[in-house]
């Protein structure tokens, strides 16, 4: 009984988690533009524009899949942009603020993500894939540098 009673308030408590984060909406990657658009800061939307994520949706078969989409296509509300800046960054109607996203502290409480490996990997995981899909490897070092749009130090 009292297990049960506490499985119950986890629940719960794990609920009212999950309400909190769906507030913060995903804004898509037009917004995230206005900001990350300038070359001595990385040029985060050019070089994303360019790299294969933002075409992800467009991959032979993947469109309407829900099984596809969840990799190639992950934010429902911006399915066009494939893996769009929010795949990676999280939902960021919280944290898109200049005074917020200039303090990393901050902007993490308000639910951006600084992607790792582990990120990548929630995609990049033969073992997540169809079965019938291309075998997928994945060398992270290379694979970031690849996409990678840091701006220079
Ligand atoms: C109104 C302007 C604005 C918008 C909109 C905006 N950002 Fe930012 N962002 C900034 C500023 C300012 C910084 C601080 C660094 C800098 O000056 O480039 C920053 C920093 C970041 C960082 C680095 C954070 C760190 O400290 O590691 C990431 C990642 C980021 N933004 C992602 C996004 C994403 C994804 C979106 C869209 C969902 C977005 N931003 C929208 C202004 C903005
Ligand atoms: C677990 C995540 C995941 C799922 C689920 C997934 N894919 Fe992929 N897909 C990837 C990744 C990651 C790549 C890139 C692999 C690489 O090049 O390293 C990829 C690559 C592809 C490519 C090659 C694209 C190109 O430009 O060469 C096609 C086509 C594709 N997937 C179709 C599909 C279809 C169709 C489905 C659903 C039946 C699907 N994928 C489901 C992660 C996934
Ligand atoms: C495939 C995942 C992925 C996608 C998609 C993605 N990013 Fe990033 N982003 C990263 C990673 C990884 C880093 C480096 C994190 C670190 O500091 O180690 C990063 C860093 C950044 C930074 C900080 C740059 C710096 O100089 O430190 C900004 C700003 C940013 N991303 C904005 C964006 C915007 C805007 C988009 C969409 C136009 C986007 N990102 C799409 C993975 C991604
Ligand atoms: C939401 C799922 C998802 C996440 C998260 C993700 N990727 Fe991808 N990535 C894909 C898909 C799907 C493709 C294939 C796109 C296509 O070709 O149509 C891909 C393609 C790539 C490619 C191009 C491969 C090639 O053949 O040129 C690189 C490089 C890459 N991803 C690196 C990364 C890195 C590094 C991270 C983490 C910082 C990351 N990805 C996170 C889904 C994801």
């Amino acid at each position: 009984m009292l297990t049960k009673v506490l499985t119950l308030i986890i629940g719960i408590v794990f609920l009212a988690g999950g309400t909190m984060v769906a507030q913060n909406k995903f804004i898509g990657a037009e917004k995230c533009k206005m900001c990350h658009n300038k070359p001595e800061k990385g040029d985060q939307f050019k070089k994303w524009s360019s790299d294969k994520h933002s075409k992800a949706n467009a991959a032979t078969g993947v469109a309407g899949k829900a099984e596809c989409e969840k990799c190639h296509a992950p934010v429902a509300e911006f399915k066009a942009e494939g893996v769009t800046c929010e795949a990676c960054h999280g939902a960021g109607s919280n944290y898109k603020s200049p005074t917020i996203m200039k303090d990393q502290k901050q902007a993490i409480a308000k639910g951006l993500i600084v992607p790792t490996e582990a990120t990548c990997k929630n995609c990049h995981d033969a073992s997540k894939a169809p079965k019938d899909h291309k075998a997928i490897t994945f060398d992270y070092a290379a694979a970031s540098a690849k996409v990678s749009h840091k701006a220079a130090k």
